[in-house]
This record gives structure tokens, C-alpha cells and sequence, in this order.
């Protein structure tokens, strides 16, 4: 199985989902899945995520390694799921899809038993509770989604 999360900037949703989603797998002990994140801009290719996202991962022991890149054709036909974080990914990720892309293109947030569906942008906050928030959400999605396709 290959995934591939995204969002805006990638330096705040995608790679904390990607990290949490990382950690989950390798909580259930299951090997091989491919996964990585990505940006819809280019604003802040190359950097590490924000700091907000590496201290909250800190804080719950999930390591995370991710410099920032932009989404690319290529990744619509190499993986299986991409995930967006809100409403504006998802239609910006359809606007990109190649007509021979073949990823089913999914809200992260769909697969949360607890029907929070967005993943909203923790990015222009003041504190970092909003990246809390998206750890929370990150947890239940990837649990959610994992036990969708795993079974
Ligand atoms: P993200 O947050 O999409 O969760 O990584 C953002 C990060 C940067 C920007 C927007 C959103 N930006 O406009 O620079």
C-alpha cells in the first residue's frame, strides 16, 4: 500500500499525518506500506516542518524526519491513496490529477470514527494547540483508515 498525505505548505498537517500514520503502522507491527507527504505549493520546499508540528511530536515520542516538497504528477499514478486535510486540497488535488492518475483522492478526515471531517490549518495560530488538535485527528484518522484496508 502506498499513501501520500497532503496539505498547503507541508510543513504542518501532512507531515505530522504522515508521522502519526508512520507510528501507527508500526504500532501494529505491518511493514512495506509506502508513505510520505507533500505540499500543493511551493512556498516552503526543502524546510523542515514547523516547529509547532516538531514539538508536538516531540511531546508524544513520534519521531519525525520530512523536508517539505510539492506534490507531482507522478505521485497521482505511483500511489494508491491521497489523503487531503481539507475541501480546498481535495479540489486542488482533482485540478491536478492527470487524466491517467490513477490514486483515489480522499479526505484524511473521512476516515475519523469520530466524524470530524477537516483537518484545518494550525498554521497562523498563535500557540500550538491547533497542532495538538491535528495530532488528535491524525490518530483516529489513521487508525480509522488502517482498519478500513487492513483487515
Ligand atoms: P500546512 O500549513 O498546509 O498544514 O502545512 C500551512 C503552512 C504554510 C502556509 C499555509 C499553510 N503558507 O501559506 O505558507
Amino acid at each position: 500500500m502506498k499513501v501520500l498525505f497532503i496539505c498547503l505548505g507541508n510543513i504542518c498537517r501532512s507531515p505530522i499525518a504522515e508521522a502519526v500514520f508512520n507510528y501507527t503502522l508500526n504500532q501494529r507491527g505491518i511493514e512495506d506500506w509506502e508513505v510520505d507527504s507533500a505540499a500543493i505549493g511551493e512556498w516552503h520546499i526543502g524546510n523542515s516542518p514547523d516547529f509547532r508540528a516538531r514539538g508536538t511530536m516531540k511531546k508524544h515520542n513520534i519521531p519525525m524526519n520530512h523536508k517539505a516538497r510539492q506534490v507531482k504528477k507522478a505521485d497521482f499514478t505511483h500511489y494508491d491513496y491521497i489523503f487531503g486535510m481539507d475541501h480546498d486540497n481535495i479540489d486542488d488535488l482533482k485540478d491536478l490529477c492527470p487524466s491517467n492518475g490513477t490514486a483515489k483522492i480522499e479526505m484524511f478526515g473521512s476516515y475519523d470514527p469520530k466524524k470530524e471531517l477537516i483537518i484545518r490549518d494550525p498554521y497562523y495560530d498563535d500557540g500550538d494547540a491547533g497542532f495538538q488538535k491535528c495530532y488528535e485527528q491524525c490518530i483516529r484518522c489513521s487508525e480509522g483508515f488502517i482498519d478500513a484496508v487492513a483487515k
